[in-house]
Order: C-alpha cells, then structure tokens, then sequence
C-alpha cells in the first residue's frame, strides 16, 4: 500500500518549471465594456452582424459587443490568473485593432518561385512605416496589458492570428455572394502571406520585450476546414479547391511569420504554432479501419508538421509531394490543442476513411457517446486519453510541446472538474511514461467568452461571467485547477475522484 501510494505521487508531479496557465483571444475576450472597446475592422465582426447569417441561423445572433470586456477589465481577470497562481498566459493582439486600414503602401521586398511566396523582407525602415500607420492608441494599450501580465511574474505567450481578419484583407460576405470571385480574399490571395509577414514583424519589434514565447497562429486548420468545406466560419464556402488553397497559403504564411520574427529578435526567440489535434481512432480492430485511422492523421496533422519541420508538402493535401526548403525547420515547439478524438472507418473513395458520427466532435444532442462517455454542451465526446494520443502524434518531430488549450463547454460546472483533472493524469503519462517533453497546460478559458459563431451559450470558463453585469464568479472547478497549479501536481484526493468513471450527465 504504502509503495503504491509512493508511486502514484511521482506520477502525478508535474516537472520542476512547468507552465500552468490558460489561453485567450482577443476576439472573444475583449470587447463589452465600453465603446472604445468595439472593434469594428474585423471579418469576424462583420460575420456576426450579417443580417442574412442569422436568417439562416449559422450564427448564433450573439456579438462581441455583448462579450466580457477584458479591454478595460484586464486587471480584474489578471487579478484571477494570480488568484489561481498562474505562471502563464496566451493571447493575441487583435491584426484589426493594429491595422484597422491597409499596410499595402509599405511596399517590401518580396522573393517568389512559380507563383510561391518564399521570402519576404522588412527593414527597419518599412517598420517605421508600419509604426506610422499604425493606431497607436490600440499599440499602447496592448503594451499596457502585457506590462500588467508580465509585472505579475506570469509568463507571456504571444500569438500573432486567432482568426480574424482585418476587412482590408478578407470580406467574407462578398466572398460567399459572389462564390469566390469577388473580394478582398483573405487567405485565398498570395498578398495575404506578405501582409501578414509584415504584421509578424511590426508585433515582434513592438513587442519584444513582453514576450516569453512566441506563436504565429493559433489553430490554422480549424480556418481551413471550418471556413471553407461547409462550416459556419468565414467565409462559409463549401470548396474543396478553396480550402487547399487556403490552407497553402495559411502554412507559406506561417513560415513567412515564423522567419519575420527570428529575424528581428534573433535565435533566442522560440516561435511555435498552436495546432488543433484531433488523434483519430479506428471504429474496429481490421486492418482497414487501422489504416484509414492512419491516413486521417497524415491529412489532419502531419500534412501541415512534414511541411513545416521537413520541408515536403502536397498541394492538395493527398497528392504528389514537392520540397520547400524555405519551410523546412518553422518551428521551435508544437502547441497542442485538444478537446476530442475522430472514430473512423475506411471507405473505398479518397482519401480512403470517413469520421463516424456518435464519436468525438459529432456527438450533437447526445448524453453519452457510441462508446457510452459523457459528451459537453458541444456536443463533443468527453476522452481523456486521447490527450495523450495527440501528444504522441508529435513525437517524431522532436520538439518541446505544449499543451495550449484544453476545456469543456459547460456552463453549470457538472463536468469541469473530472475533464481537468483526467486530462492532466493522461498528460503525467505522457511525461512519465511515453517520455515526451511537454513544457506547459494552458487551460481553455479563464472567463466564459464568446464562442465564435455559438456565441455565449457554450460557456468554456473556469471563472462564470455575467455578461450583463461583467460580474465574474469562480465556478467549483477553478479551485480544483489552483490545487493543481499551486501543487504543481494531481494531489492525491483528486487522482482518486479521477479513478471514478464520470457518470454525471
Ligand atoms: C479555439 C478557441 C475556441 C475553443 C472552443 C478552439 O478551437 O482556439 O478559440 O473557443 O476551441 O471551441
């Protein structure tokens, strides 16, 4: 007894320096509070208010106006994160805020080969440029906030794109209208990838100082594939030619980001890319479903990793490989997003499997999944070890990992705090026992925000927001995250309550 008990408390511990915190980001988080607040310049801003999407109800009828308000009560949720003893902390600084109008007249050096984007050039000249057109108010204020975090020994991570564009670069609903042939195009048009590699570089040279980490886009393939195959994200388009190409581009701009700001830090900067990991699973155990399950993890992840650490990638996700060795080694450490797995089974057609309802993300109106476990407000299978599956994907890349975003949709906190306290003892395996380096957990989200197109029914938060008061009230769960935090381990009390199947639904 007393040597299991000896054995299970090493295996809970976390490593010494290990990153506990949560993730934000702007969109969700900062308007609704005051009208300076409102950021009007964005396609997703644009997106929520299109009469025509709430007719045909792909949006919820909830805008950001009505959000948290984290502009001008920063202090009052950094106040929480010290609460928690968070050592941590993602966001973003909003494109649209930063550059509310065009930055095409700072014209910069760029390099192409057969229509591809592989090198771009900003000098200290073009960024005083950009600092001119810049709204200075929006600079400062984030200067402001990261100062606030920083002051607070809590750990800065910078993220350059958590999805929206600023309307010069994207209007979506001209995109949908026209079916693809009027814009702006956002990441269908090349411009988009130097635009953005001139926006890396303004953000790393303003914001050097505050950062302890760096990230150029937080779930790229989720803006692919929501966005362009049929999803209610913008530009709400079924195209399997617009995705891939969107998606091209998205991962020429990520490299293009990535050299923009070791070039203006230097070596020491660590940049990495936060990515949705969905681990797939076979329905059964023939060697066809084993099959497909492996090909649904070459396209929905190492797809996008083979481009960027080897330099090899298919333009059409499946078909022939060609080399870019100017996106060969983009980046330093993998953020690692997760929420649920895909069940999959073979299918005779390309790409060759299928995802199967009842399982992970397609789980709508269930109580219990096709496996009989709990699913969230979302709809998602709630599957702790999947956590550990998505961290395995990674392995052959070799690189630190992180886990950047982890939560549960749930609003009255009957789930919070099993998901949170299973998901980290599957991480402690990853650790302990498959030997992977993972450096931090960032839970998804500190405060309730809004859900994108969903709008504030799905409430993610550890901290409960009244969105019409901006009151904030610390749901159970949050004390159970601190105890983790402050403990840097699972303390033994809550690696028993793990243990119990979670029956609450
Ligand atoms: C996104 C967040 C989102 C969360 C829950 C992630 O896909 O990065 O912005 O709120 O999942 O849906």
């Amino acid at each position: 007894m007393y040597n299991t008990l000896i054995n299970r408390r090493k295996m809970t511990r976390f490593p010494k320096g290990f990153m506990w915190g949560i993730s934000m980001a702007a969109f969700q988080y900062e308007m609704g509070h005051s009208k300076e607040a409102v950021d009007p310049n964005s396609d997703w801003y644009l997106w929520l208010h299109n009469e025509e999407n709430k007719k045909i109800g792909i949006v919820s009828g909830d805008v950001p106006e009505m959000g948290p308000g984290y502009w001008d009560l920063y202090k009052v949720d950094h106040d929480w994160a010290e609460w928690l003893g968070l050592n941590a902390w993602r966001m973003n600084p909003e494109w649209s805020r930063i550059f509310p109008k065009s930055t095409e007249e700072v014209k910069v050096n760029v390099e192409s080969k057969e229509g591809d984007i592989i090198d771009v050039e900003v000098t200290e000249k073009d960024l005083k440029k950009l600092d001119a057109m810049a709204n200075q108010k929006a600079v400062k204020k984030y200067k402001e906030i990261f100062k606030d975090i920083n002051e607070r020994g809590i750990k800065l991570i910078i993220n350059l794109y958590h999805w929206p564009l600023p309307i010069w670069i994207h209007d979506p609903i001209k995109v949908r209208e026209s079916k693809l042939k009027d814009g702006p195009k956002g990441w269908l048009e090349e411009r988009t990838v130097v635009e953005f590699a001139k926006f890396a570089a303004y953000i790393a040279w303003k914001y050097e100082d505050y950062a302890y980490m760096w990230s150029t886009m937080n779930e790229p393939n989720v803006t692919w594939s929501i966005g362009y195959l049929g999803g209610n994200f913008p530009p709400g388009v079924n195209s399997i030619e617009a995705a891939t190409k969107a998606a091209y581009n998205i991962t020429q701009a990520h490299a293009r980001a990535y050299d923009q700001i070791k070039r203006v830090i230097g070596k020491k900067a660590k940049v990495g890319i936060i990515y949705a990991t969905t681990p797939s699973e076979p329905l059964t155990n023939s060697e066809k479903d084993i099959e497909a399950a492996k090909i649904s993890d070459e396209v929905s992840t190492k797809w996008f990793f083979n481009a960027i650490v080897n330099g090899v990638i298919s333009k059409n996700f499946v078909g022939e490989k060609i080399k870019r060795e100017d996106m060969k080694e983009k980046v330093d450490w993998i953020g690692v997003n997760y929420y649920s797995r895909s069940v999959v089974r073979s299918k005779q057609e390309p790409p060759g499997y299928e995802s199967v309802a009842g399982y992970g993300f397609s789980c709508s109106n269930m109580e219990r999944s096709n496996a009989g476990l709990p699913v969230s407000e979302f709809g998602w299978e709630i599957y702790p070890e999947g956590i550990r599956k998505a961290l395995k994907l990674y392995k052959e890349y070799e690189k630190p990992l992180m886990i950047t975003e982890n939560g549960v949709a749930d609003k009255k906190d009957r789930h919070r705090a099993w998901y949170i306290v299973s998901h980290l003892y599957q991480v402690s395996k990853a650790i302990e026992e498959d030997g992977l380096k993972v450096i931090g957990y960032l839970h998804w989200s500190l405060i309730d925000n809004l859900e994108w197109a969903s709008g504030f029914s799905k409430r993610f938060g550890l901290i409960y927001v009244d969105m019409s008061t901006k009151k904030r009230v610390p749901r159970p769960s949050a004390y159970l995250y601190r105890d983790i935090v402050t403990s840097n381990e699972i303390p033994e009390y809550l690696l028993e309550y793990s243990k119990f199947p979670n029956a609450i639904t």
